[in-house]
C-alpha cells in the first residue's frame, strides 16, 4: 500500500527476535491464552467490583461459566454511562492505595469518565504503546516528538511512557503553541511525531507560514490517532511532510493509545493488541456478536488490567476485525467512524470521514474542514464549510463548491451546502478536531 514513494526508512519491518512473543504466535497459542486471561479478567472483576457483580447476577451469569471464547456473549455489556453512574472510583476492583495513576475524558455531557491503573497496569500500557511505537517502524534512539496533550488525557503521558520503554529520546512538548512546535522540530530534529492529524494540519500551516519546506524537515514518521482519519488525509500529510504516517487507536477505558496500532510496511488497518484486548464486534442495534469480517460496533474485554478491569465495553466506534498480517494478531480496519457522529440528514446516514475523503479528491480544498447541521422546520441542512487552499483562485474556488456538492450528492446521496473559506479561518484544534457543529435544536 505504500503507493507514494516516501523518504527511506533504514529497516521498515523488525526482526522477529524484537517483536514480543504474542505478535508472531499461532493462532491457537493466542486464542489458549485468551481463555486464560478472560477467566481471570470476568473472575476479578466480579470478585472486586460491585457493579459488575450486581450485573452478572441480574443477567443470571457467573465467571464459572465462561469456558471457551463464545461463552463471552453471556455477559452483560457496559457502557460509558456504567462508568458514569459509579463515579468516580466505583469501578476500580483494587483499593485505593493501589492506583497508581488517574486519568479521565471530558466527554461532552456531565461527569468525565475516570480511569485507574495499577504500577502493573501502567507496565503493561508502556509495553503495548512501545510496541505500537515500533511496528509505526520507530527504533530505539529515535527522537520522538510528542504532542498529543498531556495531562488527564491518555494521550500524551501514554505516548511517553511507550516511547521511553522502546529506548527513544522523549520531546514532551504537548498540544499548542504551534509556533514553537515547529521550532522545536527543526532545532531537535525528531524523526517521530505523535499527533492528533488534525493537529498535524496545523503544524503544517505554520511550517509554511515561517516558510520552510515541510518536506525537508526531519520528521520521517507520523503515528497518528486519537481521532477518525480518513486514507486521503494520510496521502495529504504524507505527501506534504514524506513521512510515514501510521495509524494508532485507542480509548481510556480500555487503557489509552495503543489497544491497536498498524504496521508501517503493510499500513493496511491495525493489529489489535488482542494478548490484553479481546475485540468482539457486535450488531449495535441487537447487540448479537458478528463473525470476523462483519462491520459493527466494537467491543473490548481487558485481558489483564488491575485497577479497572473491563468487561464487554461498547466503544461506539465502527469497524471490522480482519486476520492478521504484518502480525498474527488479528486487524481492525481503520475506524473511521463512531455511532455518536454518526448525522442522519434527511434520512441518510452520514459520517464526516466520508465527507472527509471527498472533499480531499479536490485540489483547490484543504483538508480543514467542519459540518454544520441546522433545522428548518422539519426539514435537516447541512453546510460544508471547507477552508480553499492559499494558492486556490477564486475560479478555482467556485468550481470546487459545485464539484463538492455534486460529488456529496453523487456518493453518498445527500444535497449538501458548500461553503469555501479562507484560509486560517475555521478554528483549529490542538487536540480532537470537532467536525459537526449540530446546531439543531434539542428534542
Ligand atoms: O483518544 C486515546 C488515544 C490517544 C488514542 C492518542 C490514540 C492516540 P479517548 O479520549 O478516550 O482516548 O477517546 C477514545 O477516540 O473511542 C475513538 O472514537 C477515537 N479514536 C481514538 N483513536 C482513533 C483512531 C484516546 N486511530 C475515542 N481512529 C475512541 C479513529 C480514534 N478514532
Amino acid at each position: 500500500m505504500l503507493n507514494i514513494p516516501l523518504r527511506k526508512l533504514d529497516r521498515l519491518t523488525p526482526e522477529k527476535s524484537e517483536l514480543d512473543r504474542y505478535e508472531t504466535a499461532s493462532t491457537d497459542e493466542i486464542r489458549a491464552l485468551q481463555r486464560e486471561r478472560l477467566a481471570w479478567s470476568l473472575r476479578h472483576a466480579y470478585e472486586n467490583v460491585p457493579h459488575y457483580r450486581a450485573k452478572f447476577d441480574s443477567a443470571g451469569v457467573k465467571p464459572a461459566d465462561f469456558k471457551d471464547l463464545p461463552d463471552l456473549a453471556k455477559f452483560p455489556f457496559t457502557a460509558k454511562a456504567d462508568l458514569r453512574e459509579n463515579y468516580p472510583f466505583g469501578m476500580f476492583a483494587v483499593p485505593q492505595e493501589k492506583v497508581a495513576r488517574l486519568h479521565a475524558s471530558s466527554g461532552t455531557t456531565g461527569k468525565p469518565t475516570v480511569v485507574g491503573y495499577t504500577k502493573g497496569d501502567i507496565d503493561m500500557w508502556s509495553d503495548v504503546v512501545a510496541r505500537s511505537i515500533r511496528a509505526a517502524g520507530v527504533r530505539p534512539g529515535m527522537k520522538i516528538h510528542v504532542a498529543y496533550g498531556y495531562g488527564l488525557f491518555t494521550g500524551g503521558l501514554g505516548a511517553h511512557y511507550g516511547a521511553e520503554r522502546l529506548g527513544c529520546t522523549v520531546i514532551p512538548i504537548s498540544g499548542g503553541m504551534t509556533e514553537r512546535q515547529v521550532q522545536l522540530i527543526e532545532d531537535f530534529k525528531p524523526e517521530v511525531i505523535m499527533v492528533t492529524p488534525s493537529y498535524m494540519l496545523a503544524i503544517l500551516d505554520e511550517f509554511r507560514k515561517q516558510g520552510l519546506d515541510p518536506r525537508k524537515s526531519s520528521l520521517r514518521i507520523g503515528i497518528f490517532g486519537a481521532e477518525p482519519w480518513t486514507n486521503a488525509m494520510r496521502e495529504e500529510i504524507e505527501e506534504a511532510f514524506d513521512l510515514h504516517a501510521v495509524d494508532i487507536y485507542g480509548l481510556s477505558e480500555v487503557i489509552g493509545p495503543g489497544v491497536a496500532s498498524e504496521c508501517v510496511e503493510t499500513k493496511d488497518g491495525l493489529h489489535v493488541w488482542e494478548d490484553h484486548f479481546y475485540p468482539e464486534v457486535i450488531d449495535p442495534g441487537t447487540g448479537k456478536v458478528l463473525p470476523d469480517g462483519e462491520k459493527g460496533e466494537l467491543v473490548f474485554t481487558s485481558l489483564t488490567k488491575e485497577a479497572m478491569p473491563v468487561v464487554r465495553y461498547r466503544t461506539r466506534d465502527l469497524t471490522r476485525l480482519l486476520p492478521g498480517t504484518a502480525r498474527s494478531l488479528r486487524r481492525m480496519e481503520k475506524v473511521t467512524g463512531r455511532t455518536d457522529d454518526m448525522m442522519i440528514v434527511r434520512g441518510v446516514n452520514v459520517f464526516p470521514t466520508q465527507i472527509e475523503e471527498k472533499l480531499l479528491m479536490i485540489p483547490a480544498l484543504s483538508a480543514h474542514y467542519q459540518i454544520v447541521l441546522t433545522r428548518d422546520g422539519r426539514m435537516d441542512n447541512m453546510e460544508i464549510q471547507v477552508e480553499a487552499l492559499p494558492d486556490a483562485t477564486y475560479p478555482d474556488r467556485e468550481a470546487a463548491t459545485g464539484e463538492l456538492i455534486k460529488s456529496v450528492k453523487d456518493t453518498i446521496g445527500v444535497t449538501a451546502a458548500v461553503t469555501v473559506v479562507d484560509p486560517g479561518t475555521i478554528e483549529r484544534s490542538v487536540g480532537k478536531a470537532k467536525r459537526v457543529i449540530d446546531r439543531r435544536p434539542k428534542e
